[in-house]
């Protein structure tokens, strides 16, 4: 999710516990350097190594490093040829950008609701949204948690139709012996600054389907044949047809460096946020509040975020009040999401009220994030408890 700007007294206190901050080693910082020094700066050879790099982490044949994830979902749709009068089922409970690009796509966004439990989008509920426009399933792994792809892509394949996965928060995540990113026709990733690795802005579409990625890298540069790495490189000019309207999506050797040495080190950085979320879960149990439901067996969770349902009923204040004195005790936190289908676009646009999808409206109410930052050191996590354990006591 797109965290706002600290303002600058919150920055200028070294105290404050800053939700979702990134990392950079000097690996990191000499790998721009010498980026920059290399006099290739745009899409090149460090976007190919990245691409690689990811593809086989993922275990898929074709990554394209894009500009976003955003710009990652938007193609996958396009490029696997969703337009105007396609359906496209996907959660309420989730970033804007997810059904932003199936908007954006000429497509049209069905939400079906989520289970309470894991925040993910119910199956149960995808089938009961089946018509004979539906063309695409687009699960978000929620927080990190796979969704129930066995499920999921049973659905998909008894009605013929595509599986894309919007895999920004999960990474590392693991269904079943699969790799989450692997298990549908395409699986796209995000790269912002807050996300499980970064290159500062930037995302990835893999899959294993020669078409939906030819086409992809094709769109991603304006629809032209020849991407500029080709046009310009050291074997001389080649000329270029536009063969689609495309778009500017491709991602910088820039980013491209930070990628690299980042996905290096996601595993250890998953130890750690296991670590501090298992000491999270015991230090909260019997507080006045719902902690995340444990991992599913056979599954590998990213731990992208750790999440505190906050009922009124039960804590004694709202979400709101409880986030508003987290700030205020020097944690920073994050909602993810208020549900999509109640902010005026999609209200409007689809005539949506809060209770038709309950589950969602309800998480979204209640929920929020708690920093889980693997480099958060363990004082700061003591002190995140700490605060958590005074608020929530003093409300009973
Ligand atoms: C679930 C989800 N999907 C898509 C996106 C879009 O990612 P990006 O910011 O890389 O475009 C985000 C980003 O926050 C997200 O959380």
């Amino acid at each position: 999710m797109t965290t706002p700007p600290l303002m600058a007294r919150e920055m200028a206190d070294r105290d404050y516990i800053v939700f979702g901050k990134p990392s950079f080693a000097e690996e990191e910082i000499e790998a721009v350097a010498s980026t920059l020094r290399s006099g290739w700066a745009g899409t090149g050879a460090q976007v190919q190594t990245f691409q690689r790099a990811f593809a086989d982490y993922i275990g898929t044949r074709h990554a394209v490093a894009l500009g976003s994830c955003t710009a990652a979902l938007h193609l996958a749709l396009v490029a696997a040829g969703l337009g105007e009068g396609d359906e496209v089922i996907t959660t309420p409970l989730t970033f804007a950008a997810t059904a932003n690009a199936i908007v954006h796509s000429a497509a049209t966004p069905v939400f079906a609701d989520i289970r309470r439990d894991t925040m993910n989008i119910d199956p149960v509920q995808v089938e009961r949204r089946i018509s004979s426009r539906t063309r695409a399933i687009l699960p978000v792994h929620l927080a990190g948690r796979p969704c129930e792809m066995d499920a999921l892509r049973e659905i998909a394949h008894r009605y013929g139709i595509m599986l894309i996965e919007d895999a920004a928060h999960a990474i590392e995540a693991r269904y079943r012996g699969g790799k989450i990113g692997a298990l549908g026709d395409a699986s796209c990733f995000s790269f912002y600054v807050t996300k499980n690795m970064t290159t500062i802005e930037g995302g990835m579409l893999c899959t294993n389907q020669d078409h939906i990625a030819n086409k992809a890298r094709i769109l991603s540069l304006h629809g032209m044949t020849a991407d500029a790495w080709a046009r310009f490189s050291d074997e001389g000019y080649k000329h270029y047809d536009v063969i689609f309207t495309g778009f500017k999506y491709n991602m910088t050797d820039v980013q491209a460096a930070i990628g690299i040495r980042q996905l290096a080190k996601i595993e250890d950085w998953l130890r750690r946020r296991r670590e501090i979320w298992t000491r999270y879960d015991d230090a909260f149990s019997g507080l006045p509040c719902i902690r995340p439901a444990p991992e599913e067996p056979e599954t590998v969770h990213a731990r992208h975020l750790y999440t505190l349902l906050i009922d009124e009923t039960v804590a004694g204040m709202t979400r709101d009040q409880f986030l508003q004195a987290l700030h205020r005790n020097g944690v920073g936190c994050g909602v993810h999401y208020r549900a999509l289908h109640v902010h005026p676009y999609y209200r409007n646009r689809f005539g949506f009220s809060p209770n038709d999808f309950p589950n969602a409206f309800y998480v979204g109410e209640h929920t929020i994030s708690l920093p889980l930052s693997p480099h958060l050191t363990d004082d700061q996590v003591a002190r995140v408890i700490a605060v958590v354990r005074a608020i929530l006591v003093r409300s009973l």
